[in-house]
């Protein structure tokens, strides 16, 4: 009786774990980071992307893939060195056992100023840096930064704009002007995009310390109960065992004598 018992609560916990591991798997994609932290560089610039997911502890098994294509490099840093603009484009890590990562885009530009961010999509809530880059990191001066065409901030020398806490607000059509060399010069707008975060991410990750503390409950219920069992069947085993003993010798009925 008692397995014919257990075997739905087996059961329930079979499927739990396994949409507890398969929702780990899918949590454990690796992410894309860049050091400088801008996306759009100046030929000749230097950017290593770094790769990080649960490949701890397998040395140089990271893939990469830009534009779709398989690169040679195994490494988890990918060294950009004096870019060119064929280096522009979609890149993409995958270690091992695990998915792609998100895609990151890389641009590479030739011009006097260029408006740089850490991201031209961020969540609510995370930050935000932009920078008037200046052609060879020459010296820009007067710097005035526009959003949706109106000036949100002007420095006498050249300054990046942090947002701690993005917001939608925040989103918009971003350039900057500055004077380099005694010369005006304005760079291409940017486009930056702050996306509202989405309850059901918030939602699961509450969902799966949940899942673990339910599956300790249950696991924790499982041996006491089973434990209990055992000793509740050793006990009648032993009654039994005893009343055999005594069977050979049975008391004397009184009503017989
Ligand atoms: C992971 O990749 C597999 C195919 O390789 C795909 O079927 C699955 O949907 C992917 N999972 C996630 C969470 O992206
Ligand atoms: C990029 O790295 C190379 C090699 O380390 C170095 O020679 C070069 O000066 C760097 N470029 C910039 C812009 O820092
Ligand atoms: C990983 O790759 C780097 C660079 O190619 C190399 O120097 C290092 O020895 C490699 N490590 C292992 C454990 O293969
Ligand atoms: C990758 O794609 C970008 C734009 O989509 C392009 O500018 C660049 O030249 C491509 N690079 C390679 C190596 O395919
Ligand atoms: C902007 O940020 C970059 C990278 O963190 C830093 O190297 C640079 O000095 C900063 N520029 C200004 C003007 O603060
Ligand atoms: C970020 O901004 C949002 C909306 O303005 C606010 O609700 C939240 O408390 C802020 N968070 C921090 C850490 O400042
Ligand atoms: C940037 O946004 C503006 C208005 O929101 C739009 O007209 C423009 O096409 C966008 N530019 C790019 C490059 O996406």
């Amino acid at each position: 009786m008692a397995p014919l018992m257990e075997s739905p609560t087996l059961l329930c916990v079979a499927l739990l774990l396994f949409a507890y591991f398969y929702l780990i798997e899918a949590l454990q994609k690796p992410t894309v980071s860049l050091n400088p932290p801008w996306n759009r560089i100046f030929k000749g610039e230097n950017v290593t992307l770094t790769c990080k997911g649960n490949n701890l502890y397998e040395v140089n098994s990271t893939k990469w893939i830009h534009n779709g294509s398989f690169l040679d490099v195994t490494t988890s840093g990918l060294n950009i060195v004096n870019a060119d603009f064929e280096d522009s484009g979609q890149y993409k890590c995958q270690s091992p056992k695990s998915n792609e990562s998100e895609p990151v885009y890389l641009g590479v530009f030739s011009d006097w100023l260029l408006l740089q961010t850490s991201a031209q999509m961020v969540m609510e809530g995370q930050s935000l840096f932009i920078r008037c880059h200046g052609w060879r990191n020459w010296d820009v001066s007067k710097v005035i930064y526009y959003k949706n065409g109106e000036v949100l901030k002007y420095w006498y020398e050249n300054h990046n704009i942090s947002i701690t806490n993005a917001t939608v607000e925040d989103s918009g059509m971003y350039y900057c002007v500055g004077k380099m060399w005694q010369l005006d010069h304005t760079s291409e707008p940017l486009n930056i995009t702050v996306i509202k975060v989405q309850r059901d991410k918030y939602w699961l990750q509450f969902f799966i310390p949940l899942l673990v503390a339910i599956l300790f409950v249950v696991d924790t219920g499982l041996f006491i109960s089973t434990q209990q069992q055992v000793t509740f069947l050793l006990k009648i085993k032993r009654n039994r065992k005893g009343f055999k003993l005594l069977s050979p010798h049975p008391k004397p009925n009184p009503i017989n004598n």
